[in-house]
């Protein structure tokens, strides 16, 4: 199978798939990483491990809708299975997320459907709650919104910083989100109007 990735900065979680497919875990390899940012760490990851880049600079754009044309242009030319956000920090219009419907994951660093949006951790710890997470869901138009497909549960502790808690969130981000994206690559889960199903033995 054939995966493509988009970041926007460290992508660590790129690095972990990037890992799992080299190992053979995952059934695919990432054929290609594209950047909002031409800084973007991640992008360096990629070329370390041989793997084509293209940044697709979103200030070089005056609309939403041109710069999602052209980056579905360059995703679409590797006529991927599965197309991975992993930290790509952009809001996608309606026309995207449907050309790429039931192929397109994105992972979330909370519980859905609590904290959709940006600061997940300090909002957690606010709030007092004793559990936090990850999920890697289905993207549709509402953003942080599709179905989730997996998720991870860490504890909050009373000392936990907002930097704290998100390194134990990453930890299993690592782990889960290479998961789902080698039950996509196997062509085991399925989006439905009514949510995700697993087929077939998963692990
Ligand atoms: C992760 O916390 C992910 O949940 C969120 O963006 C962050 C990306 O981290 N969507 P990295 O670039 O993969 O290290």
């Amino acid at each position: 199978a054939k995966i493509v990735v988009l970041i926007s900065g460290n992508g660590s979680n790129l690095q972990a798939i990037i890992d799992s497919t080299e190992t053979g875990k995952i059934a695919g390899d990432v054929v290609a990483v594209i950047s909002n940012k031409s800084s973007a760490f991640g992008l360096q990851r990629a070329s370390n491990h041989n793997i084509a880049t293209h940044i697709v600079d979103h200030t070089q754009y005056d609309s939403r809708e041109s710069y999602d044309a052209e980056l579905a242009n360059t995703i679409e030319q590797y006529k991927p299975d599965v197309v991975v956000l992993a930290g790509f920090m952009r809001i996608l219009t309606a026309g995207f997320v449907d050309q790429f419907t039931g192929r397109l994951i994105n992972i979330h660093p909370s519980l859905l459907p609590k904290y959709q949006g940006l600061n997940t951790h300090q909002r957690a710890i606010d709030a007092g709650d004793t559990e936090h997470g990850c999920s890697v869901h289905y993207v549709n138009e509402q953003l942080d919104g599709g179905p989730v497909i997996l998720q991870a549960k860490v504890p909050v502790f009373e000392d936990d910083t907002a930097d704290t808690l998100a390194e134990r969130v990453h930890v299993q981000e690592h782990m889960i989100y290479p998961l789902v994206v080698k039950w996509l690559c196997e062509k085991r889960l399925r989006l439905q109007s009514d949510g995700v199903y697993l087929d077939d033995l998963l692990l």
